[in-house]
C-alpha cells in the first residue's frame, strides 16, 4: 500500500496539473469523515441508493440467483445488508466477499456481517478494486456489487479498462450490480460537494493528511482550500486543493512548487445517464439487465449479465 502510494505521489505531484488519486481519502479519519457526509442534507446518492435497494432487493436477489455476494468498495457494508436479507431471503447466499482498501472498516464490518448470517462464510479482501480483481475468490455463482457511484472516481479509459477487467473474471452465471449517481441540476451536484458544514472539504484535506503521515510530507493540509465544480463538458463533478500561497511541499525526494492558486486534483466524480451506462456495459462484454432509478430520477442502480 505504501509503494503505490508513493508511486501515486511521485506521479501525481509531477504533473501538470498536478493530482492525486481518491483512493487515498480512505484511511480511518477518511472513512469516518466519508461517513459523515452520507448523512448530509445536501448528500443524496447515498440516500437514493437505499431507497433502491430496500424496493428492489429481492428482484435484485431473484434475476442474481446468487450465492457469493462479492462487494467491492464495501466500507461499513451498511447497504450489503439489504442484499444479503434478499439473498439470505431467497435461500441461495452461501458467502459474503468485501473487498476494501481500509482493514480496520473491513474487519469491524467483516466480523458484524459473520455474526448477523450465522451460516455463511466470509472472506475478506484487503485490496484496491482496480487492481486486486484477480484475488477475489472463484467458484459459484456471484453477484458482484459495484455500489455508492464510486465507479465514478475512475476516469473514461480506466472505467472502460476496468470493467472489460471485471468482465473477464466473470463467469456466464454471474451478475454484476452497479451503482451510479444521474446528471442532473449543477446546483444540486456541486452542493453535494460542498456542503455548508464542510465536511467535505475536510474529506477532501484528508488526502494531505494522509500523505505527510504515510510519507512523512512536510504539508500543511490547512494551507490549500477546498473547490468543487461541475465540469459540464465531461459530466463529472471535479474536486480540487487550492494553494492559498505560494509555498513548497516536500514529499519523498521531491520539492514540490505551487504557486498561489494553484489547484491539485483530487477526485472527479462522474455523473450518468442510461445510455452511457449501457453502452459502456455493452463495450466490456456486458449486457444491461436491469435498470432501477429512486422516485426522483437522481441515481440508479444497473444489473448487468455477461
Ligand atoms: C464514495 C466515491 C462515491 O464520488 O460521491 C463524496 C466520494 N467525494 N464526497 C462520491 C465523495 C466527495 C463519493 N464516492
Amino acid at each position: 500500500m505504501r509503494d503505490a502510494l508513493e508511486a501515486d505521489v511521485r506521479a501525481g505531484l509531477s504533473a501538470t496539473p498536478k493530482t492525486l488519486p481518491p483512493k487515498w481519502f480512505y484511511d480511518a479519519r477518511g472513512s469516518q469523515l466519508f461517513t459523515a457526509i452520507t448523512g448530509l442534507v445536501e448528500y443524496y446518492p447515498t440516500r437514493r441508493e437505499r431507497e433502491i435497494l430496500q424496493t428492489h432487493a429481492t428482484d435484485i436477489a431473484h434475476l442474481s440467483a446468487a450465492d457469493t455476494l462479492v462487494e467491492l468498495g464495501s466500507g461499513t457494508s451498511e447497504k450489503s445488508r439489504l442484499l444479503l436479507d434478499a439473498l439470505h431471503e431467497a435461500g441461495t447466499l452461501r458467502r459474503y466477499v468485501p473487498v476494501d482498501v481500509d482493514e480496520t472498516v473491513l474487519t469491524q464490518s467483516s466480523e458484524a456481517v459473520a455474526d448477523a448470517y450465522p451460516g455463511i462464510a466470509v472472506h475478506a479482501v484487503v485490496g484496491d478494486f482496480e487492481h486486486h480483481l484477480p484475488l477475489l475468490p472463484a467458484g459459484g455463482r456471484r453477484l458482484v456489487a459495484f455500489l455508492g457511484g464510486t465507479i465514478g472516481n475512475l476516469l473514461p479509459p480506466q472505467r472502460a479498462r476496468f470493467l472489460r477487467t471485471l468482465a473477464s473474471h466473470m463467469g456466464s452465471g454471474d451478475t454484476l450490480l452497479l451503482g451510479t449517481d444521474l446528471v442532473k441540476d449543477p446546483a444540486r451536484l456541486v452542493a453535494a460537494y460542498d456542503d455548508a458544514t464542510g465536511v467535505t472539504a475536510e474529506f477532501n484535506r484528508n488526502v494531505l493528511h494522509v500523505v505527510a503521515r504515510e510519507l512523512g510530507a512536510d504539508v500543511d493540509p490547512d494551507v490549500f482550500a477546498h473547490v468543487a465544480l461541475w465540469d459540464a463538458q465531461n459530466e463529472w463533478i471535479e474536486m480540487r486543493l487550492r494553494s492559498l500561497r505560494e509555498q513548497v511541499v516536500r514529499v519523498l525526494d521531491l520539492e514540490v512548487p505551487f504557486t498561489r492558486g494553484e489547484e491539485l486534483r483530487t477526485e472527479i466524480s462522474a455523473k450518468f445517464r442510461r445510455e452511457r451506462v449501457a453502452d459502456e456495459l455493452t463495450a466490456a462484454g456486458l449486457q444491461l439487465l436491469s435498470w432501477w432509478t429512486d422516485r426522483d430520477g437522481d441515481y440508479a442502480l444497473s444489473l448487468a449479465t455477461k
